[in-house]
């Protein structure tokens, strides 16, 4: 009979975020990783994601790392459990390792090539200890990925991964792009654009018209008189800035469909948030990828949770719970729920729709704290720009503004994974990101 795989994930639990995220960086290609610093986070992802593999530290804050992975032995047998240590005195070690008994201890300081080899091991274990609970292939595409049967074949888990997109996405019907706009984007994209064909076009749809009108005359755009007419509106603009707001436009109308209005609003406030400020940050950091596709990546990057929202019955408690501790687990509690996350749809959509890969790239990678490639590319630069809106407007927004700027110093870039290594690539400073969140604070506030 023939065997589905299914990924074996691995949960490191260290207080040390920069270690866990640096095993993150060099495994996380391998192995599904995920990473706690905390006893809670720990047992909020061991609910949701039911890991194989445990790896903790010895000394935790709240209880020892060795009773911890014996309770966690206890309640699920057959997870491989390990310990780490940066402890270096041998009277410490040996009394870890007599309290740890069969749970092997692992030096902090281990090579990653030795670490790939042990969790390849620890993968077959746990293969071995759950051979019997392994699926047939044709049931495992029935329901979302569970834990049981393992393996680390990338090829088959991005077929699986799609394979199930594909499921889901039909399930919530997410709309393809409205034909309207493609035909407006078709005649921008001509060498010599007709402004009376865009305008007439715009003008098939009353509604979208008096919503771009609408925009355009926002506090945002400052202007001086109220644009009147579709033609004024894209004379006034210009073309780039005309086909913004008629995506802005398009998109809030498909969004709110069958969605809770005061929800909508939140989410709608904060991806145009998003969008302006990514656009912001595009035109200070002079990226090569420009300011319109920075607009698009923020203005789009959520959007998946939306038609989640209105469709999936029952997410939307799942969301408002996990948002009101942190957004930190979003992607357990989402994978844990309908056994994919918004990042993965929304990058899907985002392909489907014809976005540039740049754009789709970093949508389907914003929750995640490493770039989707590790040299200078557009993908991973449209990345940066969003990671860095959405952190600083959280910062601005909760924090408020003085406090955040204090707030910001004592929690340090590090911590949401904007390492010294990655500001130096775009040559940027701590005080640079500090100036430009001060810049950020009056696109908040209008
Ligand atoms: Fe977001
Ligand atoms: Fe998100």
């Amino acid at each position: 009979m023939n065997h589905e795989p299914c990924v074996v994930r691995i949960l490191f639990l260290d207080r040390d975020r920069a270690m866990t995220e640096e095993i993150l960086f060099r495994l996380g290609n391998r192995f599904e990783i995920y990473t706690a610093q905390d006893i809670y986070m720990a047992v909020r992802i061991i609910k949701r994601v039911r890991p194989g593999i445990i790896v903790s530290e010895i000394n935790l804050d709240e209880i020892n790392g060795i009773s911890f992975l014996l309770k966690m032995q206890s309640l699920m047998p057959n997870i491989v459990a390990m310990l780490l240590t940066g402890e270096k005195n041998p009277d410490a070690l040996a009394q870890a390792k007599e309290m740890a008994g069969d749970i092997p201890i692992l030096k902090k300081n281990i090579e990653h090539p030795e670490l790939t080899r042990i969790l390849t091991a620890a993968v077959e274990l746990y293969r071995q200890r759950n051979k019997s609970q392994e699926v047939p292939a044709q049931k495992m595409a029935e329901k979302p990925v569970k834990p049981g049967t393992c393996s680390v074949s990338v090829e088959e888990d991005k077929g699986r991964e799609e394979e199930m997109v594909l499921k889901l996405v039909k399930e919530i019907q997410i709309p393809s792009q409205p034909k309207l706009v493609m035909d407006i984007y078709r005649e921008i994209k001509k060498k010599e654009p007709s402004f009376s064909v865009i305008a007439n076009l715009v003008s098939q749809d009353a509604g979208l018209a008096a919503r771009i009108i609408r925009i355009v005359n926002s506090p945002y755009y400052g202007r001086p008189t109220p644009v009147k007419s579709i033609t004024h509106a894209l004379t006034t603009l210009g073309i780039n800035n005309f086909y913004k707001v008629v995506l802005t436009a398009s998109l809030r109308e498909l969004m709110s469909k069958g969605m809770d209005a005061k929800d909508f609003e939140k989410m709608w406030n904060h991806m145009l948030m998003v969008a302006r400020v990514s656009e912001f940050i595009a035109i200070w950091m002079r990226t090569s990828v420009s300011p319109e596709q920075a607009y698009l990546t923020g203005l789009f990057h959520d959007s998946s949770m939306c038609f989640l929202l209105s469709k999936k019955a029952g997410y939307r408690k799942i969301i408002l719970e996990e948002l009101k501790c942190s957004h930190q687990n979003i992607l357990a509690t989402e994978m844990d729920f309908i056994g994919n996350n918004h990042a993965v749809i929304g990058g899907w959509m985002g392909k489907e729709w014809g976005q540039p890969k740049a754009v789709y790239t970093a949508i389907r990678h914003h929750h995640n704290h490493f770039p989707p490639t590790s040299q200078k590319s557009d993908d991973a630069e449209l990345w940066f720009v969003l990671r860095l809106a959405e952190y600083l407007l959280d910062t601005i927004l909760v924090d408020k503004k003085q406090e955040s700027l204090e707030s910001f110093e004592n929690q340090g870039l590090e911590a949401v994974g904007f390492t010294a290594s990655l500001l130096q690539m775009y040559q940027l400073k701590a005080d640079d990101i500090l100036n430009l969140m001060n810049d950020i604070v009056d696109i908040v506030e209008l």
